[in-house]
């Protein structure tokens, strides 16, 4: 399941001979990415869509396509990436089933390099920086309230940020 980080991990762990399926969720089909590429190295019947508004493959979020493969195939291992409250309930999921699940974070980040310390995430009681120290993590470790909220941080200054690019009529959306 998921997008950035896991198509490099689908794709090699499927040329690898592994039984891999790939669940892709985005609120409306037109927010879907990397369909084409999951498609590209996966077998249809291992490629599961899910949109919240029912506009591309299931209506629904992706917990429940994760939660009938948990029931019915011996799944070693799920890897996600995406919404946090999409990774907290994917992880939620798999816990139920006692199968070992890692995320991959995306906090706010500015440097990239250790040192601004804007990334830091909560992870089995301990303070790490998702730069340097993941993004991987167990996610059954990370605290996700914690990353909720840190990612909301900005969220008034963003609204303004947002509003001023769009009063601007910037040239990049003429
Ligand atoms: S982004 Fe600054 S410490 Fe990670």
């Amino acid at each position: 399941m998921g997008l950035a980080i896991a198509f490099p991990v689908a794709r090699q762990l499927a040329a690898t001979g592994h039984e891999v399926h790939a669940i892709m969720g985005a609120r409306t089909k037109d927010l879907l990415l990397l369909e084409e590429q999951f498609r590209s190295i996966l077998p249809e019947d291992h490629i599961h869509i899910t949109t919240d508004d029912g506009s591309y493959g299931e209506k629904g979020v992706v917990t429940a396509p994760l939660e009938r493969l948990l029931q019915d195939k011996a799944v070693n291992q799920v890897f996600c990436v995406g919404p946090v409250p999409m990774m907290k309930f994917s992880t939620l999921t798999a816990e139920k089933y006692g199968t070992p699940i890692i995320a991959s974070l995306n906090p706010i980040m500015v440097d990239g390099t250790g040192m601004c310390g804007c990334c830091r995430v909560e992870v089995d009681g301990q303070t790490k920086f998702a730069c340097v120290d993941g993004p991987d993590f167990d996610a059954t470790k990370v605290d996700w309230n914690d990353l909720r909220a840190r990612q909301a941080a900005y969220r008034t200054e963003e609204g303004q940020s947002l509003k001023a690019y769009e009063e601007a009529n910037c040239a990049c959306q003429r």
